[in-house]
C-alpha cells in the first residue's frame, strides 16, 4: 500500500476517463479538487501492476480509499453508536472507496473483485461499520459489478433522501454493504 507523491500518469488517465462520466453539473466536477482530494493525508491505495519480460513494470490500475465517518439514517446504527445527536450528526465508521479503476484490457478478469474483497477485509479488521462508494447511475456496469457483491443503495443516497422528481436530477448514487 502506498501514498504516491505525485499521483502518475496512469492516475491522470483515469482522472480523464471519470470525467467524461461526468455530464451533469450537480457533482461539482473539478480535476484540481480532484487531486487535492486524492492526495490528502488520509488516502490510502493500493495499486495493480504489470510487470513485462523486460522487468518494466506498468500501472494498470488502482483501488483509492479512506477510512472516515460518515453520516448514516440506519436505525441499527443508531442504537449500537454513542451517537445521541441531532438527526445531521450521526455518523458511523465506514471504509470508503473514493476509486476502483482498471485499464480496459485487465477488467472483467477478477482484479476488481479482489480489490473489493480486500477493501471489506480491511474494513472488517479495524471495525467499521460499512464499505461506502459513489457511483454514477450512467455506469451501468459498475452497478451490476457492486450489486452481485451485495452493495444497496444507502439510506443517505439522494435517491434515498430527497424528494423523487429532485433526486432524479442527481447523477450519482451512494452505494453500501453492512460490515
Ligand atoms: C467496475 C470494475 C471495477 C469491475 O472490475 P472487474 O475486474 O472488471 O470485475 P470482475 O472481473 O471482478 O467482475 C465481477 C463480477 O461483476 C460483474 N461485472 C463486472 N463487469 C461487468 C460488466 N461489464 N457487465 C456486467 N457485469 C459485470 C459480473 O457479475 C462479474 O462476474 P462474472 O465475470 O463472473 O460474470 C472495472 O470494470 C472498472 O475498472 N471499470 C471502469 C472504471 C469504473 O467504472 N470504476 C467504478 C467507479 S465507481
Amino acid at each position: 500500500m502506498l501514498l504516491p507523491d505525485q499521483p502518475g500518469v496512469q492516475v491522470r488517465k483515469c482522472l480523464a476517463e471519470l470525467a467524461r462520466y461526468v455530464a451533469a453539473k450537480d457533482t461539482g466536477w473539478s480535476s484540481s479538487d480532484k487531486l487535492a482530494e486524492m492526495t490528502e493525508e488520509n488516502a490510502r491505495y493500493v495499486i495493480a501492476t504489470e510487470t513485462s519480460p523486460d522487468g518494466s513494470t506498468a500501472r494498470v490500475g488502482f483501488l483509492y480509499f479512506q477510512f472516515t465517518m460518515e453520516d448514516t439514517c440506519d436505525t441499527e446504527d443508531e442504537e449500537s453508536d454513542d451517537n445521541s445527536g441531532s438527526d445531521q450528526e450521526r455518523q458511523i465508521p465506514v471504509v470508503y472507496c473514493y476509486e476502483l479503476q482498471l485499464e480496459e484490457a485487465f477488467q472483467r478478469r477478477g482484479l476488481g473483485t479482489y480489490f473489493m474483497n480486500l477493501l471489506e477485509e480491511l474494513g472488517t479488521r479495524y471495525h467499521m461499520k460499512k464499505s461506502m462508494l459513489t457511483v454514477f447511475k450512467s455506469n451501468t456496469t459498475a452497478i451490476a459489478f457492486y450489486t452481485k457483491r451485495g452493495y444497496v443503495v444507502d439510506g443517505i443516497s439522494p435517491s434515498n433522501h430527497l424528494p423523487p422528481r429532485r433526486a432524479a436530477r442527481i447523477s450519482y448514487e451512494i452505494l453500501s454493504k453492512s460490515l
